[in-house]
Order: C-alpha cells, then sequence, then structure tokens
C-alpha cells in the first residue's frame, strides 16, 4: 500500500519524515522510481533496495532464533521473499507487513527489521452497556490483527449485564442477550489464529448491581433505594465470593488460552460495607479496620485463587490499593484515571506490571471533534480525544524510569454508554485505533512524534479499511 504521490521529492521529505520520527533506517539511495510504503505500524528499521518482486511469490520462511518475540525480519527481492522469526507471531506480523507492502502486482523490495516496544497492545469493548454481539468482534479482531495489536480485553460483566453464562446461577442471564459456550469457543479461536490474546474480565466488587436484582443476598443490603443501586458486592457473605469463584471458573474455562484474567476492581462504593451488618461481621474477624482493605482482602482472594488455576488476575488501578507486601506481586495494574501516575508509580514500585489506558488518551468514547459529527459521546464533547491527542499518547511519561520499566503496554477502551451498535462502535474506534498500534508497537519519540506523516497514512488505510467495509470515521 502506497502514497498515492509519486515525486520522488515528497518522496524523500517523506523518508526523512519518518526517519526522525521513527528512528527507521532507509537506504541513501532509494531510486526516483521508489516510493515510500505507508506501513502502520512503522517498522522500526526499514531498507528500501529498489526495484520489485511479483507479489506472488511464496515467502521462504526461516525460523531463527534470537529475534524478539513476535518480531520478524523481512526482506523483498526481486526474484524471493524470505521472512524470519523466532516465533509463530513474528511470521504472523511479517505476512500483516507483506500484505501493506503490495502495491497491484508487485511489492517494493526492501529489508525490514521489526519487533514490539510493548507486548500488551490492546483494544477494550464494553460488550455489556450494549451488546455488540459475535460479528462486531470478530471484524475487530481482523482489523486488530492487521495493524498488529494482539490483546483484546473483553467486558463481560456490569452494572446492566452479564454476557456469558455461569452454572449454577441461571438468572443472571435470563434475560438480555448473552454469549453461548460455542459462541466463546467460536470467538477465542478466531483471535488465537489471529495472534490475539483476549482477556476476559468479571468485574468485582463494584459495577456489581445486576446481581442486586436476580441473586440480592451477593451485593450488600442498604435501605435506601439510591443506595441499593450501587451495592457493592457483599464480601461478607460467603456465597456471594462462592458466586465469583465459578465465574472465574467459567472464564478459566471458556478461555483456557487467555491466562491473564481481568477482575474488574473499579469505583466501588465501599461506603455500602460500612453499613452492612455482614461485611462488618467479617473485618472484625479478619483484622480489617478500613473499607478499602476490605477491597484489598477480596482482591487478593481472587488473586490466589486464580493463580491456582495457572492465571495471572488484572485490574482497574485503584484495585491495587493495598498495603505494602499484601497483595501478590503477580497481579497487574490497568491505569486509567488521569490522575492516576502517582498510584500508578505506587504499584510499579510493588512490582506489579502496568498497562496503562490513560482516559484523556485512550478512552475512545469520548469526542473526537469531528466537524458534523452527530454520534453520541461520553462527557458530550468535553475532554475530547482527536486522532492527534491519541497518538501524543505516551505510556511511560509522568512516571520515574524504574517504574516505566513495570510498563508493558497500552490500550484504547471502548465504552458502550452511548455507544449503539457495532457501526457506532467502528466509528468511535477507528482511525483512533491507529494511534494505538503505532504508539504500542513502534513507540516513535514522543518527543519528535510526526503526526503529519502519520495522519497522510492513516488518510490511506482509513480508505482501505472503508472499502474492506469497516465504518472508519474520516481522518480530523
Ligand atoms: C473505568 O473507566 N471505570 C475503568
Ligand atoms: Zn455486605
Amino acid at each position: 500500500m502506497k502514497t498515492p504521490t509519486k515525486r520522488a521529492t515528497s518522496c524523500l521529505a517523506a523518508v526523512l519524515a519518518i526517519l526522525a520520527a521513527t528512528s527507521c533506517v532507509w537506504a541513501a539511495d532509494v531510486g526516483a522510481s521508489a516510493e515510500v510504503p505507508a506501513l502502520i505500524p512503522a517498522p522500526r528499521e526499514i531498507v528500501l533496495t529498489g526495484g520489485t518482486c511479483a507479489h506472488a511469490a511464496k515467502p521462504k520462511i526461516e525460523r531463527v532464533a534470537g529475534i524478539p518475540p513476535e518480531g520478524y525480519e523481512l526482506s523483498v527481492k526481486p526474484e524471493s521473499v524470505t521472512i524470519r522469526a523466532s516465533d509463530d507471531a513474528g511470521e504472523f506480523y511479517a505476512r500483516q507487513t507483506l500484505e501493506q507492502l503490495k502495491d497491484g502486482a508487485s511489492i517494493p523490495c526492501c529489508e525490514i527489521k521489526d519487533s514490539p516496544r510493548f507486548k500488551w497492545r490492546g483494544v477494550m469493548i464494553d460488550d455489556v452497556r450494549h451488546f455488540l454481539g459475535k460479528e462486531t468482534v470478530k471484524r475487530t479482531i481482523d482489523e486488530m490483527a492487521r495493524y498488529k495489536l494482539n490483546v483484546f480485553h473483553w467486558h463481560l460483566t456490569d452494572n446492566e449485564a452479564w454476557r456469558f453464562q455461569v452454572p449454577g446461577y441461571p438468572k443472571i442471564t435470563e434475560k438480555g442477550d448473552c454469549y453461548t459456550k460455542d459462541d466463546i469457543r467460536e470467538v477465542v479461536e478466531y483471535a488465537a489464529k489471529r495472534n490475539i490474546r483476549i482477556v476476559p474480565e468479571v468485574d468485582f466488587p463494584g459495577h456489581f448491581r445486576k446481581l442486586s436484582s436476580t441473586y440480592p443476598e451477593f451485593t450488600c443490603t442498604a435501605d435506601n433505594p439510591r443506595d441499593k443501586g450501587r451495592a457493592p458486592m457483599c464480601v461478607g457473605n460467603p456465597d456471594a465470593v462462592k458466586f465469583v469463584e465459578a465465574a472465574l471458573d467459567t472464564v478459566c474455562d471458556l478461555f483456557p488460552e487467555s491466562k491473564v484474567i481481568h477482575i474488574g476492581g473499579d469505583e466501588c462504593w465501599r461506603y455500602g460495607w460500612k453499613k452492612c451488618e455482614k461485611c462488618k461481621a467479617m473485618m472484625k474477624r479478619e483484622g480489617i479496620a478500613d473499607v478499602k482493605d476490605l477491597q484489598a482482602w477480596i482482591t487478593r482472594h481472587a488473586v490466589n485463587y486464580l493463580a491456582a488455576k495457572g492465571c495471572r488476575a488484572i485490574g482497574w488501578d485503584e484495585m491495587l490499593d493495598a498495603k505494602e507486601g499484601y497483595l501478590p506481586a503477580s497481579a497487574m495494574g490497568m491505569r486509567w484515571h488521569s490522575e492516576g501516575a502517582e498510584r500508578t508509580a505506587r504499584a510499579a514500585a510493588a512490582g506489579h506490571e502496568i498497562v496503562n489506558s490513560h482516559k484523556r488518551f485512550c478512552y475512545f468514547d469520548y469526542s473526537q471533534s469531528l466537524e458534523g459529527d452527530n454520534h453520541r459521546y461520553f462527557g458530550n464533547g468535553r475532554n475530547p480525544v482527536t486522532l492527534e491527542k491519541a497518538y501524543s499518547f505516551d505510556p511511560l511519561a509522568e512516571l520515574p524510569p524504574e517504574s516505566q520499566q513495570k510498563v508493558v503496554g497500552g490500550q484504547c477502551n471502548n465504552w458502550t454508554e452511548v455507544t449503539y451498535n457495532g457501526k457506532d462502535f467502528e466509528w468511535k474506534l477507528w482511525p483512533r485505533g491507529f494511534a494505538m498500534a503505532e504508539v504500542l508497537w513502534t513507540y516513535p519519540d514522543p518527543k519528535k512524534r510526526d503526526f503529519a506523516d502519520f495522519k497522510r497514512r492513516v488518510a490511506i488505510h482509513r480508505d482501505a479499511m472503508v472499502a474492506r467495509g469497516i465504518n472508519a470515521a474520516p481522518v480530523n
């Protein structure tokens, strides 16, 4: 896929721009007929060697130890194409790059060395507030794979609904849409073929209101209807703990390859525990003085429960608010608060790996500030996350160097309170998802990022995406 301009001068300018932005190495003697391939994410190193190869050429595959995980080397010569990688993921990504290099019947000859800066390159779908369904999920997985995004975080439970059945608890899925075991297995298999790990989310002890209308004893009782609406999981009720364990058993069973399970932890209305007799009794029994530590108790229980099943837990960053050393360091944190740098640094210092989804850059339910856009957005236009803003995201910003080392990646989050269907969802994800893909794979130097060049490439890919039937928004 190439830029529409053929002029060698603009080509050279673009080469220099990309060189500055991404530390790519380009051949000095790019021929006058050569064009800059519009790749997203930009590879770490590319040298155009002149001439073209017929893209019918079947790539020769070589397994080479020492190439970083998911990385690859791609050599396109007039008579041959060779892919070198140390793992299947690297080979898969080399093939994605080859697809993007295709121009009509040929591929420009080049030598590429490429590997990701971050191992967690995520997209979250909130499939609860509005049910988007299997086809939207698969279409999203297809596009993620093309752009080397590799984690699909599937938000499956919340106040409004549960989207998968938990054996023994039929009432939670009696009303509303839900995925069957077969649906989920189909999606898991589909994602695995595209190097995408699915991280399912079971959100507790907050975001648990669905339980107050189905199994009310699993939430804290409160006389005031307003409190009831926010009632957290009743951690003092052993049956509620058993329910959560059953939900975790179910996701471990349905997503056997995930090995990382999201356990929520955000926005828990801890005040509810202060009024609940069962929770108060439990706190007394366990010597827990503060409701914050009651959340830490259920978090630690879930982290250990998952660890015994060979899985790691990840949760929204307030999940890691615990006394030093209380939570196993294997638990991972997902930053979302805009003011959360200090909390993130503390969690990293305690040994937790961090995925950064800072809401001012990564929440795609916020407006993209497009002229004439009549889709609804969270915040009604406040705090826009434009394409440029998303492209300026730096997962390492605001953190001291020792904490930066614990940042394993980032992700964009797509909440669906005011996103009504798959088309609406796609409009909000793309083209901003391209920014996420490049920031997390290439990680162009945040001080030298070249938005103009990125936007030029995005325009080309956005059009190609629309031609594939995806409802991507225009580039602003
Ligand atoms: C969140 O936005 N409540 C994680
Ligand atoms: Zn309670």
